[in-house]
């Protein structure tokens, strides 16, 4: 029985149902609390008891435990709850559409998304803070190109992936932003004509309420550009790891053998988290393709909307948590670090700078060190400048200011 048999005599055929029946379990639970906030609605206006207020409150959160009452042969979570609402199902959806109770739910979803991804980008970045702390004064070269350019600690390093962290949660929090209006009182598309009282921020344009997507896409982008960051730190451990870097060792809990090869500790975590991210910038651009030329207000192409984000979720949380795993095992060598920056050429810069400082044109400094690394006779100074990166203050201060973002604003 569907929500719409009163008009649709005849049963749809069996391949046809299977491929409009919607993959959205997952909504359940936020589908019965948008649910009961509609309830409440419809009691204040007198159309629900108080009565059937509190049955229907209290069915919502058995259904909302227990999902196996959600089958194959309901259409969608929203027609499932009606259904399993019982009798007082009946009267449940006066006032609404199953065009704002999806928005609504979903939106109440991707809330929670947001919440759970910034919860563990604040467990990783704390991973990396730590570890930053530790490698303060570890030095290593850093890169440009991938080619030795100057001498870097490994803190700074790790500092450079918080910051990209700490952005993270502010797309999250923005995304999160976007969601946190309710499409509630929208019905199809042009509202009811009973007076139901609003919802709490209610959305201003009933048209836009159930036709928009933005948070989801919002969600995606936050997600996608999460993931290029991870799969950049990701390329980095791979690329230390090896043996031609070997500036770390990967702890057994975050690395994988190989069936063949005996003697292999594989960097696999790293690598997935990087193979995800091609991956969430598909759901990203696939969900934007799907919304591109849509005519106001909902059209069932929008049900697509879900998948790519139940699917981004799963991998947000699992990726955060491996990685947060993987980081905080490292084992980090510092001799082949301290080795592979005591190469002379990368105070090229600093040999530089020290001509400048003396009155030389930087041009003119930059030539005369360059003939010197060419012909072979670069001497590196007996003194190295300090060097105030991080920040003006140096990398304790950086630690520190770090620290009351991620500690003190948590
Ligand atoms: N399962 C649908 C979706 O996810 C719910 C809305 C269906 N609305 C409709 N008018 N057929 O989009």
């Amino acid at each position: 029985m569907t929500t719409w048999s009163g008009r649709v005599e005849g049963r749809l055929d069996e391949q046809v149902w299977e491929f409009l029946r919607a993959d959205d379990a997952e909504l359940l639970p936020y589908d019965c609390e948008a649910t009961a906030e509609h309830a409440r609605r419809l009691a204040a206006a007198g159309i629900l008891s108080a009565d059937e207020l509190d049955e229907v409150e209290a069915r919502l959160a058995e259904i909302a435990q227990d999902p196996s009452g959600y089958l194959e042969t309901d259409e969608d979570v929203h027609s499932a709850i009606e259904r399993l609402l019982g009798d007082v199902g009946r009267k449940i959806h006066a006032g609404r559409s199953r065009n704002d109770q999806v928005v609504a739910a979903f939106r109440l979803y991707v809330l929670d998304a947001c919440a759970e991804a910034r919860e563990a980008i604040d467990a990783l970045a704390l991973v990396c803070l730590s570890f930053a702390e530790t490698e303060a004064e570890t030095v290593m070269p850093g890169y440009t190109h991938l080619q030795r350019a100057q001498p870097i600690t490994f803190g700074h390093h790790l500092l450079a992936w918080v910051e990209m962290l700490d952005r993270d949660r502010t797309r999250f929090a923005a995304a999160a932003e976007a969601a946190a209006e309710s499409p509630l009182g929208a019905g199809a598309l042009a509202g009811s004509t009973l007076a139901l009282p609003p919802p709490p921020r209610q959305m201003r344009n009933s048209i836009d309420a159930v036709a928009d997507r933005d948070f989801a896409l919002d969600y995606l982008y936050a997600a996608a550009v999460l993931f290029t960051h991870l799969s950049r730190i990701g390329e980095e451990i791979v690329l230390w790891a090896s043996q031609e870097f070997g500036f770390v060792k990967l702890p057994e809990s975050a690395a994988t053998g190989s069936s063949m090869m005996p003697h292999k500790l594989n960097p696999d975590v790293a690598e997935l988290v990087r193979g995800k991210a091609g991956t969430a910038i598909g759901r990203l651009t696939g969900l934007l393709a799907t919304v591109k030329g849509l005519p106001l207000a909902y059209d069932r192409d929008l049900q697509e909307d879900k998948a790519p984000v139940f699917a981004a979720r799963r991998d947000v949380r699992l990726a955060l948590e491996a990685l947060t795993v993987l980081v905080s095992g490292l084992e980090v060598d510092r001799a082949r670090m301290a080795k592979a920056a005591a190469d002379p050429l990368l105070l090229a810069t600093d040999v530089a700078e020290a001509l400048v400082r003396k009155g030389v044109p930087f041009r003119d400094a930059h030539e005369q060190v360059a003939a010197s690394v060419r012909d072979g006779t670069f001497r590196k100074p007996r003194r190295a400048a300090p060097r105030p990166a991080p920040g003006p203050g140096g990398i304790r201060e950086a630690l520190a200011e770090a620290r009351r973002r991620f500690v003190d604003n948590l």
